[in-house]
């Protein structure tokens, strides 16, 4: 389903559904995306963000079964990364009078990715575009997620375009949060919140606090589903994740060579669940890194392990370590594991890179050489005993 939908009267869904893409600048997208465009149609038409450019046919299509893309008469860029605004060059050749509004950096944004040569109005939060009965707010959400971003809000029909935040990477043939599995939904939304904003949680915090005066009855982000039933419900699960507020959960992160270090994750995770929190292991070659990093979210614990290959760690344990530094997964309990031969290095590089990432250690590395005996296992077993009674003090929401 990629034809329009009017969501609220003379407010159009004109987007696009991409069921096939996978892979979305590293994300795992295992069920797809969609770039939502929004159309106003009125005394003026005004278009919100466009699609990723090899979308722009059927998103000109969309318009045009509704009004001649001729006569768009503004066109908002709420945020000019190019999956929302790839397709701007054929809107704007469609309808060359058309203002563009975005933000400053928007504007530098859009003329360094196509060139000048658009009227562009700079926008900054407090200002309104005021067309008949319509008044369209913007406010600027620098850094969440790129400098340009910013919302606009629909006040009387209490709409929020919330361009990238509350979006999840979901293709669904329903267009609102009611009408899809609520379970699938609420995943997808973590998933996205996880992988894209964990980094930004205090700036996700204060742009809440900045919109907290806005009636919402709809959200409308740039992916995935429309928030209709309970907008309400995904900003109190964002301002929990911006806290980062940890579940009573124990993450076992691991590569392994030739078993060893797979032995000692498996202890750590019974020692564990033997103390009555949820215990998860999870090998790096079975699990996809954008999943586990969605576990990682509101993990109180972590361990981590590597076995040691050429004096350091397995190359999967370090690039999930690289990627989950970059998204600031810090404050949770941790602790390194794993194996060695003839010599060691590869669980104290895991040790080193989780202290620079800001985990808070239990214990030293835990480590073996070889194949680990009956003493090593019962250390794994202690060490996943620590783990969840941090889980368990820090441990507050569930699951
Ligand atoms: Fe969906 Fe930041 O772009």
């Amino acid at each position: 389903m990629s034809k329009p939908v009017e969501i609220s009267r003379g407010l159009y869904w004109v987007g696009v559904k991409d069921w096939n893409v996978r892979n979305f600048h590293g994300y795992t997208t295992v069920r797809g995306s969609s770039y939502n465009a929004y159309l106003i149609t009125g005394e003026k038409n005004i278009l919100i963000d466009t699609v990723k450019a090899p979308f722009a046919g059927k998103l000109l299509e969309n318009i045009s079964s509704i009004i001649d893309p001729s006569k768009l008469d503004v066109v908002i860029s709420n945020h000019s990364e190019p999956d929302h605004s790839g397709s701007m060059p054929a809107v704007m050749a469609a309808a060359p009078g058309a203002v563009v509004i975005a933000t400053a950096k928007g504007k530098e944004t859009l003329e360094n990715y196509y060139g000048g040569g658009w009227n562009l109005k700079v926008v900054k939060t407090g200002y309104s575009f005021e067309s008949g009965e319509i008044k369209l707010d913007f406010v600027a959400t620098p850094m969440a997620h790129w400098p340009d971003s910013m919302v606009t809000y629909w006040k009387d029909r209490e709409i929020l375009f919330s361009m990238d935040a509350f979006g999840q990477h979901y293709a669904a043939p329903q267009l609102f949060d009611g009408e899809v599995p609520r379970d699938v939904l609420m995943h997808e939304a973590k998933k996205y919140y996880a992988n894209i904003l964990m980094p930004l949680g205090k700036i996700v915090k204060k742009t809440i606090e900045a919109l907290g005066g806005l009636k919402i009855s709809m959200l409308a982000p740039s992916h995935g589903v429309v928030w209709k039933e309970n907008p309400g419900g995904i900003i109190q699960s964002y301002l929990d994740w911006a806290d980062l507020k940890p579940a009573r959960k124990v993450l076992v992160v691991y590569d392994s060579m030739w078993g060893s270090t797979d032995a000692m994750a498996n202890a750590i995770v019974k020692g564990a669940a033997a103390k009555g929190v949820d215990a998860f292991l999870l090998k790096l070659t079975a699990n996809d890194m954008t999943d586990i990093t969605t576990e990682v979210l509101d993990a109180a614990a972590v361990a981590i392990g590597s076995p040691t290959l050429n004096g350091g760690m397995l190359p999967t344990v370090s690039a999930f370590l690289t990627y989950i530094g970059g998204l600031k997964a810090s404050g949770k309990a941790g602790a390194a594991f794993g194996s060695h031969g003839w010599g060691g290095g590869g669980a104290k590089a895991v040790e080193e890179m989780m202290d620079e990432i800001g985990f808070e250690k239990v214990s030293g590395a835990v480590t073996c050489r070889y194949k680990p005996e009956a003493e090593t296992l019962k250390m794994c077993e202690e060490l996943g005993a620590k783990l969840a009674e941090k889980a368990l003090d820090a441990g507050s929401i569930q699951v």
